[in-house]
């Protein structure tokens, strides 16, 4: 299967092999077009599929709320794409192979269930990834519940994203015991909400998951994620394949 990443400054794709959640081939990355507008995305993940001679069908991510396809937010990404259906689009462009597009914390939160940090774990299992915004995941007993975006929950009267997410570290020029603490009150927030039996951490901050998770003081325990960089792509492959009752 073919999985696909979309984030704001790369696309990636690679074959993944579905029953392992192993990429089967280098991992090709293209810089996302500026302005990211539908058509220039596009473009590039038709030339994504044809770079890799793929005519099967593909999964991709996108960092907004997708619903059967159909983009419903945009809050890091060009306004343009909200009401783009996105499968058809995509579909289009790539000349015919079905294209099944998800939300990118939806596609880690599936790959990680089933290869990585929550592999095998029952109960209710909150993904979230730190990176430009937030991005969440809520598993059921590894079956996934989409579009929670939960990185958009109050804190301290802002969209938690903005104060919360790496990119607000990186903007405050906040250390790591710093930003741990507004991390902490945000999940904790969560963790409230939901009761879940597991946290997985996410997004390029977690490689250095040792600066920062030990400052955390939530009951319930927090992984960091397993799959990294390869998560969007995997979870992308998953879905597609499921989509196709595989
Ligand atoms: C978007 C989500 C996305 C997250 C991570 C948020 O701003 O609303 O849809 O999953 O960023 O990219």
């Amino acid at each position: 299967m073919f999985g696909i990443d979309i984030g704001g400054s790369g696309i990636k794709g690679a074959v993944v092999h579905t029953g392992t959640g192993k990429l089967a081939t280098e991992r090709v990355r293209i810089a996302t077009p500026q302005p990211s507008t539908p058509e220039s995305v596009a473009a590039v993940v038709a030339k994504l599929a044809e770079q890799a001679d793929w005519s099967d069908i593909i999964g991709a991510t996108f960092p907004a709320v997708i619903q059967h396809g159909v983009a419903r937010s945009a809050a890091n990404v060009d306004h343009s794409w909200i009401g783009t259906d996105i499968d058809a689009l995509f579909t289009q462009a790539i000349g015919g192979s079905e294209v099944t597009v998800l939300n990118d914390a939806d596609a880690a939160g599936l790959a990680e269930a089933r290869f990585g940090a929550a592999c095998d774990v029952s109960g209710v299992v909150i993904l979230l990834t730190f990176g430009t915004g937030i991005g969440s995941a809520l598993l059921v007993d590894g079956k996934l519940v989409p579009n929670t975006e939960l990185g958009h929950l109050e804190l301290d009267g802002h969209d938690a994203e903005t104060r919360a997410a790496a990119s607000a570290r990186d903007r405050e020029k906040m250390p790591y015991k710093r930003w741990a603490k507004r991390v902490d009150k945000y999940m904790s927030h969560v963790e409230k909400l939901f009761t879940p039996d597991l946290f997985v951490v996410g997004g390029g901050v977690s490689k250095e998951a040792d600066k920062w998770v030990p400052h955390l003081n939530l009951r319930t325990p927090v992984k960091p994620a397993e799959l990294l960089n390869n998560a969007g792509i995997v979870g992308a492959a998953m879905a597609a394949a499921e989509r196709r009752g595989e």
